[in-house]
């Protein structure tokens, strides 16, 4: 059994926990087939079960992803304020489109809906990190500096 997941009771409450531990566990940012499979015998419920919980959050992936990933947010109020341009920047910037791995693993590109920080917006994470009032020069920034961070372990 996975000690990351036996913290958590084996209840359908968990399951999301249970999941997010299983990905972040992941070197790929992603759920195995063998990780869902995993989860649903730890819950005792159906691989099926799983397998719409997993599919139904974006935050979840069946598919390898980047060591970082970057959500964009795209709901009205960072459209308002320039979140499209800044995603151009992104896209130019690591040379890829929305849900795609730049070449060395690092980022993937992804959208989401309101991350809650309106009030800061154009917004979006990486990782676990919000990053709000963006702009094409503090994307710059920010991209190099979680470079800088990965090439630094
Ligand atoms: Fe973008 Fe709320 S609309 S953070």
């Amino acid at each position: 059994m996975n000690r990351l997941i036996e913290k958590y009771a084996p209840t359908r409450e968990n399951l999301l926990d249970i999941l997010h531990a299983l990905q972040d566990d992941n070197p790929h940012n992603y759920l195995t087939t063998a990780a869902l499979r995993q989860a649903a015998d730890y819950v005792g419920i159906p691989l099926s079960e799983v397998m719409s919980t997993a599919t139904f959050y974006s935050m979840f992936s069946l598919k390898p992803r980047g060591r970082h990933i970057i959500r964009i947010c795209e709901s009205p109020p960072c459209l308002l304020l320039g979140a499209e341009s800044v995603l151009t920047a992104l896209q130019e910037m690591l040379e890829v489109q929305v849900g795609e791995t730049t070449t060395d693993g690092a980022f993937t590109l992804e959208t989401t809906s309101c991350l809650g920080a309106c009030g800061v917006a154009p917004a979006m994470m990486i990782d676990d990190q919000l990053y709000g009032n963006l702009s094409r020069e503090r994307l710059a920034e920010i991209i190099d500096r979680v470079r800088s961070s990965d090439e630094a372990r």
